[in-house]
């Protein structure tokens, strides 16, 4: 399975920090961003890897991380694959993850916006995972800010909207997600939404219509890095887990 991370995007609610650099430069704790989403997938087992982002920071990515030369294969050992898209204008998710469309292929992959850090373990979703979609679910406090899932009885996903105001659930989606082969066929003729982006919950919901998506809890911290506090209590709580001086 091959790896998608996008990393594009203005963050303006991140200025003045942002204006002359992308989010995902930014540090937490002793990494940049980034590098905990290119941990996070190589460590699941995807060792090929597109990073989609805006024509004006690609050389800093390119300056960063190279072919990949700082992270090596849990399957075999050897240095990663690292490649780079470019997304001219920031145009929604389901755009970026289509920039990589003839990079994966005729495989199956794993879409990861790169301001996501999660603590949990996904390997397993991506070892087992075969056809439709796989997407993870946490329990926050705020859930308008994100895309809300319904769940029915049985736990099977009925329903995801993006940034609702009155929420029908606490259930995030987090900017994680797998999927088969199709998920490029669905985004043939879909209309952009209100606020002008090429949304991926319009794609979810298509693979929900299947019966075809499947929603996995996490269980452990996860952070989504957009705003000053994000960012400080990420670098807090990163320093404190995994630091070697634990305070
Ligand atoms: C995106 C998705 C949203 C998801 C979130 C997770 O929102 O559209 O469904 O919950 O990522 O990070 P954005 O952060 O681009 O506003």
């Amino acid at each position: 399975m091959k790896g998608v991370i996008l990393a594009g995007g203005k963050a303006t609610r991140l200025y003045p920090l942002t204006l002359v650099t992308n989010k995902h430069l930014l540090p937490v704790y002793n990494k940049p961003v980034i590098y905990y989403a290119i941990d996070k997938l190589v460590s699941a087992g995807v060792d090929r890897i597109m990073i989609v982002t805006s024509p004006h920071h690609v050389n800093d990515f390119v300056n960063l991380l190279g072919s990949g030369h700082d992270f090596r294969s849990k399957n075999n050992g050897k240095q990663i694959q690292i490649v780079y898209g470019i997304q001219d204008k920031p145009s929604g998710i389901a755009d970026g993850l289509y920039i990589a469309k003839d990079y994966i292929g005729d495989e199956n992959c794993i879409l990861y916006l790169g301001d996501n850090i999660l603590e949990d373990d996904i390997s397993t979703q991506v070892k087992n995972f075969k056809d439709g979609s796989v997407i993870f679910l946490k329990k926050v406090k705020d859930p308008e800010r994100f895309g809300v899932a319904t769940l029915d009885k049985k736990g099977s996903v009925l329903n995801i909207e993006e940034k609702p105001k009155k929420p029908k659930s606490d259930l995030a989606v987090v900017g994680i997600y797998m999927y088969d082969n199709t998920v490029f066929k669905k985004m043939i003729g879909q209309p952009v939404s209100k606020r002008g982006e090429y949304e991926i919950t319009y794609i979810n919901n298509m693979y929900i219509k299947d019966r075809k998506l499947k929603g996995v809890p996490l269980k452990k911290d996860w952070f989504d890095i957009g705003t000053f506090e994000s960012l400080i209590e990420a670098s807090n709580y990163m320093k404190k887990k995994h630091g070697k001086n634990k305070s």
